[in-house]
């Protein structure tokens, strides 16, 4: 973790209170691209919160991730019209290939899982996106395949 980029952003929060709790934990991620320990216990520190409680906000919106992400970023959208189409089989199907839970990052640090609101693709729907590329009427027994896609040009460099 950077110190400074957390720093950073407290800065713009001179008097912040409590309620400024989710859109520093949101510009910290933004900025250091993840919630590390020690940020969050800095942001405790600032706000005048106990660590659990800010640990206990973090850990209960699944848009945070505690982990440094991946070189990949696969983004799984659970807006109504991708949930409609199945996108909770989807997300389930991505969980078992890698081995994660949304918000975590494979042991080889290569993806990193998110869950995301509508992107925007209804018309596409159930989509993902890894690395911002929007991959269309996903179904849960395609992923391994489109994952593994990304994986192999880094398997080439190995
Ligand atoms: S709900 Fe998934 S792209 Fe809109």
């Amino acid at each position: 973790m950077n110190r400074d980029q957390v720093d950073g952003v407290l800065a713009h929060w001179p008097l912040a209170k409590r309620d400024a709790l989710i859109p520093i934990l949101q510009e910290v991620q933004e900025s250091c691209g993840f919630l590390s320990r020690d940020a969050m216990l800095r942001i405790g520190r600032h706000l005048d919160l106990p660590a659990s409680k800010v640990f206990g906000v973090a850990t209960f919106y699944n848009q945070f991730r505690f982990q440094a992400p991946g070189r990949h970023r696969i983004q799984v959208c659970r807006g109504t019209a991708c949930h409609v189409k199945g996108s909770a089989m989807v997300l389930e199907a991505l969980c078992r290939h890698l081995k994660v839970q949304p918000g975590q990052t494979t042991k080889d640090g290569l993806f990193s899982l998110e869950v995301v609101a509508c992107i925007g693709a209804c018309g596409l729907a159930p989509v993902i996106a890894v690395d911002g590329e929007f991959h269309a009427g996903v179904a849960p027994d395609a992923v391994a395949g489109i994952v593994e896609a990304y994986r192999a040009p880094e398997a080439l460099h190995a």
